[in-house]
C-alpha cells in the first residue's frame, strides 16, 4: 500500500513537472485546427513532455507487439475472438495472425481508415500477404461475398444508416482486391470478423504467443526502436504525448 502511494506520488510529481501538449489530431474537430495553438503556461521549473507519459504504464525496454496489446491498446477481445474463430474454422497460422492484428489501429492509434493504418504498422514485420489482407479487409467489409456466406454487416446498417455508401477510394480498393490472388485472405478476415463481438466469449492473449512468435519478426532493439518504416508509429503509440 505504502509502495503504491509512493509510486502514485512520484507519478504526480513527474507530471507536475511536465507540460503535455496534445497533437492536432487529438483535438481537430473539437476545435478548429487552424486556430491559434493554446500554449500552457511555461514556468521555468517545467519541461515539455519528451518521452514516457507517467499516466500510462511503462513499456518494457524492448517491447514486443504483445506488450503493446497489454500496455497500450484499448479492449482487444474483438481481435482475440476473431483470431480464435479463424483458428476454429481451420485457417492457416498466417490468417490467424492477420485476424489478431486486423484492427490494431482502432485499438491503439487511429480509427479512420484503420485497415490501412493497421497494415502499415505491421508491414515490416509480417509476411506480405498478412499486411495485404489487413489493408484490404477495410474495403471488403462493405461488400458481400455470397460464395463464403459473407453479407453486408447488419451492424453497419445500424451504425451508418441504410443509405451509407463507401467512398470511391474504398470502391476502387475493393475492385482491386477482388481481382487479386490474395483476395480470399482479406475476405477471411471479414468472415471471422463477424461474430467477433460476443460478450460471452473470453479469449486470452497467451493463446497466440506461439503464432506471434513464429510469424511476427520481433526486432532485436524492441518494436519501435528499430529502423523500420513504421517504427516511429509504434513509438507514437508508446509515447503519445511526446512533444517532438
Ligand atoms: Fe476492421
Ligand atoms: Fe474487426
Amino acid at each position: 500500500m505504502e509502495q503504491a502511494e509512493a509510486i502514485e506520488r512520484a507519478m504526480i510529481e513527474e507530471l507536475e513537472q511536465a507540460i503535455v501538449v496534445k497533437s492536432v489530431i487529438y483535438t481537430s474537430g473539437q476545435r478548429d485546427p487552424r486556430g491559434p495553438v493554446q500554449r500552457p503556461a511555461n514556468p521555468s521549473n517545467k519541461r515539455y513532455m519528451m518521452g514516457h507519459d507517467p499516466r500510462l504504464p511503462r513499456m518494457p525496454e524492448k517491447p514486443t507487439v504483445l506488450d503493446y496489446f497489454t500496455h497500450r491498446f484499448g479492449p482487444t477481445q474483438h481481435l482475440l475472438q476473431s483470431a480464435r474463430l479463424a483458428q476454429k474454422n481451420g485457417a492457416s497460422e498466417k490468417i490467424v495472425l492477420a485476424c489478431l492484428l486486423h484492427d490494431i489501429a482502432t485499438a491503439g492509434l487511429i480509427r479512420g481508415d484503420h485497415g490501412y493504418w493497421s497494415a502499415q504498422l505491421v508491414e515490416p514485420y509480417v509476411d506480405p500477404e498478412v499486411s495485404w489482407a489487413i489493408r484490404y479487409h477495410q474495403a471488403l467489409r462493405f461488400y458481400a461475398d455470397e460464395s463464403v456466406g459473407y453479407q453486408y454487416p447488419d451492424s453497419y446498417r445500424r451504425l451508418f444508416g441504410p443509405d451509407y455508401r463507401p467512398e470511391p477510394y474504398i470502391e476502387r480498393d475493393y475492385q482491386h482486391a477482388r481481382n487479386h490472388p490474395w483476395y480470399m485472405s482479406a475476405r477471411l478476415i471479414c468472415v471471422n470478423d463477424l461474430y467477433a463481438f460476443d460478450q460471452n466469449v473470453r479469449v486470452e492473449l497467451e493463446e497466440f504467443t506461439d503464432i506471434v512468435g513464429r510469424h511476427f519478426k520481433q526486432p532485436e532493439e524492441g518494436l519501435g526502436f528499430d529502423a523500420s518504416p513504421s517504427a516511429h508509429m509504434w513509438r507514437t503509440i508508446m509515447w503519445p504525448t511526446k512533444y517532438l
